[in-house]
């Protein structure tokens, strides 16, 4: 009779101490569940934000775009053409002496043709016509000649890819990504050297860009507009990226696409 109700005690005690075991570790597992949620619901939350933040760059950076087209047309368009408009009915005025009408026609060609040039040059600004008739490599090859012309660093460019095989999409995207890097380079680096090449990399391509100006360290370092474009530009043709820079280190960046 005594054994039994030991038995049956054990068998109790084992049974409570199972469901004990069972509850902690059901316990355990919710809780260790619902911090992988929440650790996976930050992750999302934080890259949404990126994604915000980038395309509020790419919002502002059109808009800065924009005012400065429209600041450009209004200042070297627009208000020269008034100019030849008054000259223009200038000439109607009764009796003018042949001194005058030379040197309002003089006037009137002087200011057409700083129009002329100032719209060809908006238009080369907004998308070089050579980029549109011959593709990316005379559009590069363009871009580093008036980026020499600054006379402020050497430029060496190596190129093993066949640039006409890509699409239209990336081509721009990487000039724009050229336009910005040299910008940089000019505004911030003094550097004296600036190298660039594309090369096959395994079943992808690589573009190299390297600076060895005065670099910056990037853990205290605000990314601006343009890196952030630069990163949304390379997201949308699907590459991947990678920056080297530090304090008197030179800027490097590799773009796999
Ligand atoms: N090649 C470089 N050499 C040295 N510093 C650089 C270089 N490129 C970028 N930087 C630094 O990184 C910062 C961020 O560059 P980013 O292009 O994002 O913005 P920005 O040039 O300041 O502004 P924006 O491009 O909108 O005109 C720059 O302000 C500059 O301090
Ligand atoms: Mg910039």
């Amino acid at each position: 009779m005594k054994t039994e109700t030991e038995i049956i005690r054990v068998f109790t005690y084992t049974f409570l101490a199972f469901m004990a075991m069972a509850f902690v570790l059901i316990l355990f597992f919710y809780y260790s569940r619902k911090k992988i949620i929440k650790h996976e619901v930050d992750k999302k939350n934080l890259e949404i934000q990126h994604q915000k933040e980038m395309i509020e760059a790419m919002i502002t950076t059109q808009e800065n775009e924009r005012e400065r087209i429209a600041r450009d047309l209004h200042d070297e368009i627009s208000s020269k053409l008034n100019v030849v408009s008054l000259n223009s009915h200038l000439l109607k005025t009764p009796n003018l002496s042949s001194n005058e009408i030379a040197e309002i026609t003089e006037n009137i060609a002087d200011l057409t043709s700083k129009v002329l040039e100032s719209s060809r040059r908006i238009a080369h600004d907004l998308f070089p016509p050579v980029f549109e008739k011959f593709g990316l490599e005379a559009g590069i090859e363009e871009l580093i000649e008036e980026t020499k012309s600054t006379g402020k660093f050497q430029i060496y460019f190596q190129n093993t890819i066949d640039f006409s095989q890509l699409s239209n999409e990336i081509q721009l995207s990487i000039f724009r990504i050229l336009q910005e890097l040299f910008n940089n380079t000019l505004k911030y680096a003094n550097a004296s050297k600036v190298q660039i090449s594309f090369h096959h990399l395994n079943e992808k391509k690589q573009f190299l860009y390297e600076d060895n100006g005065v670099g910056f360290e990037r853990s205290n370092h605000t990314k601006g507009m343009g890196l952030i474009n630069i990163e949304s530009r390379i997201g949308v043709i699907q590459g991947k990226f990678s920056i080297e820079t530090n304090i008197n280190q030179g800027f490097k960046i590799e773009i796999i696409f």
